[in-house]
């Protein structure tokens, strides 16, 4: 297999089959592995007598090289704060042959800049919309960071209004031209844009529901980082499974659940419950006015990157938190839950996650509900409203 053979990005903490053993290197990139594969990458870029191997081949393809990876990914929104740093971490991946990177403004330098790193994936930058088809086009993997973030005093409810016609322009486009990919969606409200594009997706006859993800995984990385510092534990040994939704007490930590199990006074839970719950305000506070968590999310979204590619290639032991289509909570169509990746997206939505939980946790289970209940209804209305004056209009 392509992805044992060369390695794989090595972003800690993505679970195994039994939960409790980690794939683990390091907290964050571990030196050791990186060198390992950054020798693997640099070798690969390089002819017999060290020549740098710099192609200018197809039309748009700023760097063209002969890579390992065989998968395409494009990247929605990838000249934005988030877009533009998770855009660097996947050109850093093995497993990607092709980085599309598109946006409405400002991505050609984005491009530029990225496809000098001696890397095996193909950059190319499309702007605006006659070229979002183009970016699209042949797509594993469509990562979703286009739109507005926070600024302080707002919630991610806030961004509905104009996120939410972001996401259905943009998933429709993925229904034309990338119909089998996977598509990640980051933009916010998580918990509404994932029914809008899954509502416009039914729409075009184009949905699967193990393909469409809203990206949760930015509440386990802080989660994991929370409990480990508070508990002195070694990072890369902590996991702990996050459900719910992305907003405010819809993020739901299981720590009830955490590996290694460790015990957590009632103080201890509520502490880092809410400090999990609320670490995207405190961002959006620590950087006044300029926007959101960009950098912790672009870690966290590449990571889902490359569990999703790891699936796709056939690793049979992908575990990563989503937020998707299920049927784990009856009343609730969508719901973050620890999920295993496999060759068509979702194989298996771990349910059994929600058996045993503390009273604490089944009391915040319950509380959460009417509200990401309401926020789903919000996406899925909204859909329908725009198809509704579309069809008035027409
Ligand atoms: N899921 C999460 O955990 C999480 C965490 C952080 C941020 N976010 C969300 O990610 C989104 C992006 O945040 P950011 O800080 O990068 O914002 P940003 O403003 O820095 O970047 C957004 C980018 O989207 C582009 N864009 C706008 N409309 C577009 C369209 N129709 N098509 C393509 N691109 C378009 C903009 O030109 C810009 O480059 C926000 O919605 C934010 O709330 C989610």
């Amino acid at each position: 297999m392509a992805a044992a053979a060369i390695g794989t990005l090595p972003f800690a903490s993505v679970p195994c089959r039994n939960h409790h053993q980690l794939r683990h290197g390091a907290s964050a990139f571990n030196a050791q592995q990186f060198s390992a594969s950054s020798s693997h990458w640099h070798s690969a870029n390089l002819s017999k007598s060290g020549v740098p191997r710099r192609l200018h081949a197809a039309k748009r393809v700023i760097v063209a090289k002969a890579g390992a990876g065989r998968y395409k990914v494009a990247i929605l929104g990838a000249a934005g704060g988030v877009g533009q740093m998770l855009s660097l971490l996947v050109k850093m991946s093995p497993l990607v042959s092709a980085l599309h990177l598109y946006d409405i403004a400002n991505v050609e330098g984005v491009a530029a800049d990225i496809s000098h790193c001696n890397t095996p994936a193909e950059v190319a930058g499309f702007t605006g919309k006659d070229e979002l088809a183009g970016s699209l086009a042949g797509a594993d993997v469509v990562v979703i960071a286009a739109g507005v973030p926070r600024k302080p005093g707002m919630t991610r409810d806030d961004l509905f209004g104009i996120n939410a016609g972001i996401v259905m322009e943009l998933v429709e486009a993925v229904a034309d031209h990338a119909p089998g990919a996977l598509v990640h969606i980051i933009s916010n409200p998580v918990n509404s844009t994932v029914p809008v594009a899954a509502e416009a997706l039914k729409q075009k006859g184009a949905y699967d529901a193990r393909k469409v993800f809203g990206v949760t995984t930015l509440d386990v990385v802080r989660a994991n980082a929370f409990v480990a510092a508070r508990k002195g534990l070694p990072l890369a040994d902590v996991d702990v499974p996050v459900v719910g939704g992305h907003s405010g007490t819809t993020i739901l930590p299981l720590l009830s659940k955490a590996r290694p199990k460790a015990p957590f006074t009632d103080e201890e839970v509520e502490e880092l419950t809410a400090r999990i719950q609320n670490a995207g305000t405190e961002v959006v506070e620590a950087k006044a006015g300029a926007g959101s968590a960009t950098l912790s999310m672009a870690y966290a979204a590449a990571r889902f990157v490359e569990a999703s590619l790891r699936g796709l290639d056939g690793d049979g032991d992908v575990y990563e938190c989503a937020y998707v289509q299920s049927q784990v909570v009856p009343e609730l169509p969508f719901f973050a839950s620890r999920v295993k990746l496999g060759r068509d997206g979702v194989e298996e939505v771990v349910g059994s996650e929600l058996r045993g939980i503390s009273e604490y946790e089944a009391r915040a289970l319950e509380a959460l509900k009417p509200e990401l209940k309401a926020s789903i209804d919000k996406g899925v209305a909204y859909v329908q409203q725009q198809q509704q004056q579309e069809a008035a209009l027409n």
